[in-house]
């Protein structure tokens, strides 16, 4: 199993519409490659964890690098990991809170997530995953 992790800007605002066109799109072909993880986004960056066999994440991140809704794309964590730990979905999209910017229109934002996360998963990376969001940005 291998674990990547990524944060990153989105290139314009995104509307409901343009994170369920995504969300589709990574639910399709993650599913095909057995990858699940999670997508956060607080209205301007993204941070998503992507969670399967190595030569299959690689290859999708490079398909996401390559995304121009989104641009300034750093790792953040590249791990070889025991068993997986995103089991809930091939990928979940949870809206954050932002200190700036709004949510996409008509999105729930999730208050704790916290709730999302594994319990097994590491306290470093945990923590990383927590205190995603852009105070002061
Ligand atoms: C923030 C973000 C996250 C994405 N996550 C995934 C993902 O988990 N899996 C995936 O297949 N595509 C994901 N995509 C979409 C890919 O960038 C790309 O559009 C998709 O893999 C289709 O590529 P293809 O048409 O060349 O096969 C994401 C895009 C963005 C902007």
């Amino acid at each position: 199993m291998f674990k990547l992790a990524y944060v990153s800007v989105a290139t314009r605002t995104l509307s409901s519409v343009d994170l369920q066109n995504i969300l589709e799109t990574a639910i399709t072909s993650n599913r095909d490659a057995d990858i699940t993880g999670i997508l956060l986004f607080n209205g301007t960056n993204f941070m998503q964890v992507l969670e399967g066999p190595q030569e299959e994440v690689e290859k999708i991140f490079a398909k996401i690098c390559d995304d121009d809704r989104h641009r300034n794309v750093v790792v953040i964590y590249r791990e070889k990991t025991g068993a997986r730990e995103f089991e809930e979905a091939p990928m979940l999209l949870q809206i954050v809170p932002a200190s700036h910017g709004v949510a996409p229109d008509g999105m729930t934002i999730t208050k704790d997530i916290a709730l999302f996360l594994p319990s097994t998963l590491a306290r470093h990376f945990r923590t990383i995953l927590e205190s995603f969001d852009t105070k002061g940005g």
